[in-house]
């Protein structure tokens, strides 16, 4: 009798304890991928600002912040795992199911993020400026089909 119960104890601790780490892995990536959305926000904010002209355009810096966002561009795909549509997120389910298109605009974040690091090297906004463009529709592409409004 005492040896079942403990049995059935063990199995549920041993049950409980995996949908846990399920739950952590979950809430692990969407703040992953929301950090990273994040960490670009805060460079592309200086950088749409040099564009419109409300702020002096600073060929260093706008390189600098570039280069960062090109490195970040390629880091969110991995944090939508499986799963993660439930929680503290924006995402939609429709980026589990339409899979390839999401990660078609995933491939365009990383491509023109790097576009734009590289016309940045040109320090010259006329260059940048219909780079910086695109990227923008980039994010905006792929919020208005896959991101919750707010
Ligand atoms: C291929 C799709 C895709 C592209 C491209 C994309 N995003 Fe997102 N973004 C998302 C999704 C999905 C979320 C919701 C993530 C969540 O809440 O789990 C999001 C969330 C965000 C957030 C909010 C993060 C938070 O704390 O909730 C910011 C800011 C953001 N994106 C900025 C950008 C910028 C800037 C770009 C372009 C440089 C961009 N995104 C490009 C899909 C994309």
């Amino acid at each position: 009798m005492m040896k079942k119960v403990f049995v059935i104890g063990m199995t549920a601790a041993v049950l409980m304890a995996s949908t846990l780490a399920a739950a952590t892995d979950v809430e692990d990536a969407i703040e992953y991928r929301q950090g990273v959305f994040n960490t670009i926000k805060w460079n592309f904010g200086p950088m749409a600002a040099m564009v419109k002209g409300k702020i002096d355009f600073d060929a260093a810096e706008f390189s600098r912040r570039a280069d960062v966002v090109a490195v970040l561009a390629k880091l969110p795909r991995e944090g939508f795992i499986e799963g993660s549509d439930v929680g503290e997120t924006d995402a939609r389910p429709e980026i589990w199911e339409n899979k390839d298109d999401f990660d078609a605009g995933m491939d365009a974040l990383a491509k023109n993020a790097a576009a734009l690091a590289d016309a940045a090297k040109s320090g010259d906004m006329d260059v940048i400026k219909p780079v910086f463009g695109e990227l923008g529709k980039t994010c905006k592409g792929c919020h208005d089909d896959f991101r919750v409004e707010d």
